[in-house]
Formats: C-alpha cells, sequence, structure tokens
C-alpha cells in the first residue's frame, strides 16, 4: 500500500480539482474532506457556519481527517483550515506526502466566485484584503506541513498535476530509502 497523496492549501488555490485529476491518472480512491464532511453533516458548509458556528464546523473537520488520515492509498484534498490545527497536521504528516498548492491573491479571488459559499470570506467588506491577511497567517502552518510546494497560478490544470505527481513520487522514494 502507498502513502496518501494530500493537498493542503488556502481556498482556490486549485485542491480538489488537482485532486480529482490525480486520483484518475493513479486510479486511486479520491477523497474530499469538505465533501465528505457535508454528506456525514447532512447539510452543506455555509449552513453549518450559520445554524451551528465554526467550532462544530472544526470538530466535524478533525473526525473527518481522523477517520481518513488512518487509512492509505488514497489521494485527499483538504478544506483551507485543516491545517491549523495541530492534531489534523500531525496525523495526515504520519500517513502521508504532503503537497501545498499555492497561487497569488487575484487568481484566489477569480476562483472562489460566489463568496456566499466561502464563509470565510462571506463577511468580508474587503475580500482582497482579507485574503491577503488571513493567507499570510496561515502561511507557517501551511509551509511547516507541506513535503513540497506547487504554485497553480495561471497555470493549466494537467501542468499542476504533473508538478504534484512528480513531487509525489519524488518524496515517496525519499521515504522509502529512509525506511530502509
Ligand atoms: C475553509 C476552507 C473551505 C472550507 C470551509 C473553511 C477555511 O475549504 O473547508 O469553508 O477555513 O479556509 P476550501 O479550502 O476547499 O475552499
Amino acid at each position: 500500500m502507498a502513502k496518501n497523496l494530500v493537498l493542503i492549501g488556502f481556498m482556490g488555490t486549485g485542491k480538489s480539482t488537482a485532486g480529482k485529476q490525480c486520483a484518475r491518472l493513479l486510479e486511486r480512491p479520491f477523497v474530499d474532506t469538505d465533501a465528505l464532511l457535508v454528506e456525514r453533516a447532512g447539510k452543506p458548509i455555509s449552513q453549518i457556519f450559520a445554524e451551528d458556528g465554526e467550532p462544530v464546523f472544526r470538530e466535524w473537520e478533525r473526525r473527518i481527517v481522523a477517520e481518513v488520515a488512518g487509512a492509505e492509498n488514497q489521494i485527499i484534498s483538504t478544506g483551507g483550515g485543516v491545517m491549523l490545527n495541530a492534531e489534523n497536521a500531525a496525523l495526515i504528516r504520519a500517513s502521508s506526502c504532503v503537497v501545498l498548492l499555492t497561487a497569488k491573491t487575484f487568481a484566489i479571488m477569480r476562483r472562489v466566485g460566489d463568496r456566499r459559499n466561502r464563509p470565510m470570506l462571506a463577511s468580508a467588506s474587503d475580500p482582497y484584503a482579507h485574503i491577503v491577511e488571513l493567507a499570510a497567517k496561515r502561511a507557517p502552518f501551511y509551509e511547516l506541513a507541506a513535503d513540497a510546494l506547487v504554485d497553480t497560478t495561471d497555470r493549466p490544470v494537467d501542468e499542476v498535476v504533473q508538478d504534484i505527481l512528480t513531487w509525489y513520487g519524488r518524496i515517496t522514494a525519499r521515504q522509502t530509502e529512509q525506511e530502509n
């Protein structure tokens, strides 16, 4: 069995799109932590935030991560807040190769589109400034947890996916060498 390939990073960096394509090419199961969470909670993320609050959402997220990080051989895309929790980060790192996706703020703005579906951005009066601030706060958490970094700004998905898979190959080879 192979280690999981986990994509982390800020909203709108292309984790789900790239993750799906990696899974298709590697012929491995794809898991999107947000999608699984919505399925388990039985309501959309925006509704969980509105009705139950962010702490309840984060607790759902913690449970989902504990479940998926316990298995192997999967391609996993994570919600942008997952790696801020040290327990989540440790569980993921123990069972996975972690690739951080990044993008410039203008690209994130373009990709996130309708902010009503993004509770972390929904109420910001200046979304651009809010993304800059939030991304800067989170960058150290992402960088600390990542084995590799791939920027997705203005790049076709195929190219991004090739970079991710190249890194995945290198990281798993290095880890196998260290284990033997
Ligand atoms: C969040 C990012 C979202 C989702 C939730 C909270 C965050 O996932 O988990 O809205 O805290 O950054 P994406 O990164 O997939 O948009």
